[in-house]
């Protein structure tokens, strides 16, 4: 029998992104007792990964902006597979968030007439993204934070959730984490469960994502027997550095784009003119003049009377056409694409409003971007896919857990407008703490079943307890460049079916790793938890995959070029059966 400490909550969250600390204030402020429980250490979240900014249609940079045109954006850039009642309540509530956010203390940029300014973003009609230069994200969660900790919220930081707890009718009833400090083991009991751990992206070896984005939630979920749908969708930003390889997939945010940056092959040419989908002609610019006047109107802080540059496409029309770039040999000297601001803007602008790009390329890649181009490249940084919720109060099918941000799915359909994500996880995030709280209202404690945390604990010191194995680091590494290769931004049937056989090796390696066997700051031991994960996640994206013969947004099959009509009716919901 393994020692185990026992909690009793309301609510608890787990996660600690916006979306995360989102849900806890607004469960708190019902009344709730509410824990969070984050893997790294708070503030340290993916969300500061959407730096660019936060959609809402305030309409302060321009007034024709509303939310029906925010939300017939987001439909037409998720390719109308998108959960339409969720884009409603988007767009009709993130302004009313943003607002919020303002009160509490977040310092956004200001317009000359002193609102929040917006900044352009692709497929946004309107300058849309209130933003903070170009950390908006990290503003967002300093903001959030800093409430948070002012609501009586408990906080566990450092610690994993690897299982949720469930009763005999698989209703959700808390969850069991061990901290990485000191490899203890805890048991919570809580009336509703929140999940907010955001995303999957490292399961590529060319990602944005930190090293928590091993798709926890989407495991737990699944496992739990939730629905995960759309989860062929994942989204590479066109934009992540490709130089040195050190730094290889951190985000250049879009926001470079949103103020006037172009995109330029090694022959000088602005391909993204020849890449216009037919469902977005008339909306774009069809010469350099008129996207320079743009430009000029935007710097202006006119209302642009012409049509936007071709390079504020949607994210996955931008990333295949840079792939498609390096394809056919006119790629940048590493493997992208060039980036160039500096001949637009004045570097007194570019310091302004791009502070961090300008630090990070300089400290990064030694290159100034007040006066040469930037070399970018795709990189996945999302997933459109995971767990399948209420538009309403964000329950999944499992009663008593919720799902909020990046972890849950429906807002973005096939593929997520940039700026999104960040008003995504603020109204969301406040609509699953108000229901989880709302339902924590009417139950009785859940006791905690012994039985079902030690077999719980048994799992998790099962890999410290082999004698002897591969070291989960060289799996963890093989697994993701092979996700890369196979399950990338162009797929084929071939490659799929191969990956799916590579998975399954990896799960019979996986479950015979040996980390060491110290329980103590192990990494290796978490990741060979993690990797359990990764291997799950990784087999639903692929499965979803292999089955949508179509491309749409963030998914393309080079074996199925196009659209198929009857494809946009359907959505991929895969969940488990006895294991499977
Ligand atoms: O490019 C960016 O700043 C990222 C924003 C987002 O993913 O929403």
């Amino acid at each position: 029998m393994s020692e185990y400490e026992s909690h009793e909550y309301d609510v608890v969250v787990i996660g600690a992104g916006g979306a995360g600390l989102r849900a806890a204030i607004e469960a708190a402020r019902s009344g709730s007792k509410t824990a969070i429980i984050c893997k790294s250490l708070l503030g340290k979240a993916h969300t500061v990964m959407a730096e660019g900014g936060a959609a809402a249609a305030l309409g302060n940079a321009d007034d024709r902006d509303g939310w029906k045109v925010h939300f017939k954006d987001t439909m037409k850039g998720g390719k109308y597979l998108n959960n339409w009642r969720m884009a409603q309540i988007h767009a009709q509530e993130s302004a009313d968030r943003i607002r919020e956010l303002e009160q509490w203390g977040a310092v956004f940029d200001r317009t000359p007439a002193g609102l929040i300014n917006q900044r352009n973003f692709g497929g946004h009609t309107y300058p849309r993204l209130a933003h903070v230069a170009d950390s908006t994200g990290l503003e967002i969660i300093r903001t959030l934070q800093e409430k948070g900790i002012h609501s009586g919220i408990d906080i566990f930081m450092e610690y994993t959730v690897s299982h949720l707890l469930q009763d005999e009718d698989g209703t959700c009833t808390g969850c069991v984490a061990y901290n990485r400090v000191d490899g203890a083991m805890h048991a919570y009991s809580a009336k509703s469960t929140v999940l907010a751990t955001g995303g999957i992206t490292r399961c590529w070896s060319v990602c944005s994502g930190s090293w928590e984005y091993t798709g926890d939630g989407h495991a737990l979920a699944l496992n739990a027997g939730a629905e995960l749908i759309d989860m062929e969708f994942v989204q590479f930003h066109p934009t992540g550095m490709v130089w040195p390889p050190s730094v290889r997939g951190i985000l250049v945010t879009e926001g470079v784009r949103g103020e006037g940056g172009v995109l330029r092959n090694s022959e000088g040419k602005r391909f993204m003119f020849d890449n216009v989908p037919e469902m977005f002609k008339g909306d774009h610019a069809e010469t350099e003049e008129e996207a320079t006047e743009w430009v000029r109107q935007v710097v202006a802080g006119e209302k642009a009377s012409v049509r936007r540059p071709p390079e504020l496409l949607t994210r996955d029309v931008v990333a295949k056409a840079i792939n498609k770039e390096v394809a056919e040999g006119r790629g940048s000297t590493h493997g992208g694409a060039y980036l160039d601001i500096a001949n637009q803007r004045s570097a007194e602008e570019i310091i302004a409003k791009l502070p961090s790009m300008h630090h990070q390329f300089r400290e990064l890649a030694g290159v100034d971007i007040t006066k040469e181009p930037m070399e970018v490249g795709p990189t996945a940084h999302y997933v459109m896919g995971g767990v399948r919720v209420d538009a309403e109060s964000q329950e999944s099918t499992v009663n008593g857990l919720f799902a909020a941000g990046e972890v849950a799915s429906g807002l973005h359909g096939a593929n997520r407008l940039g700026g999104n994500s960040l008003s995504d996880l603020i109204t969301f995030g406040k609509r699953a703490g108000e229901h989880a709280a709302k339902r924590a209202d009417t139950l009785a404690q859940p006791g905690i079943e012994d039985a079902q945390v030690q077999s719980a604990i048994t799992e998790m010191l099962a890999p410290l307890n082999r004698e002897g194995g591969e070291n989960p680091g060289l799996i963890y590494d093989e697994m993701r460049d092979m996700m890369q290769a196979k399950v990338g931004i162009i797929r084929t049937k071939e490659e799929m079916t191969e990956a799916m056989d590579d998975l399954a090796a990896f799960n019979e390696r996986q479950a015979a790793c040996f980390p060491g066997t110290s329980r103590k700051y192990n990494s290796g031991w978490h990741q060979a938890l993690d990797l359990k994960n990764m291997v799950d996640v990784s087999t639903a994206a692929t499965l979803a995959a292999l089955t949508r013969e179509e491309s749409r947004g963030g998914h393309t099959r080079d074996d199925f070029p196009g659209e198929i009509e009857e494809w946009g009716k359907i959505l991929n919901i895969i969940h488990m059966e006895n294991g499977e």
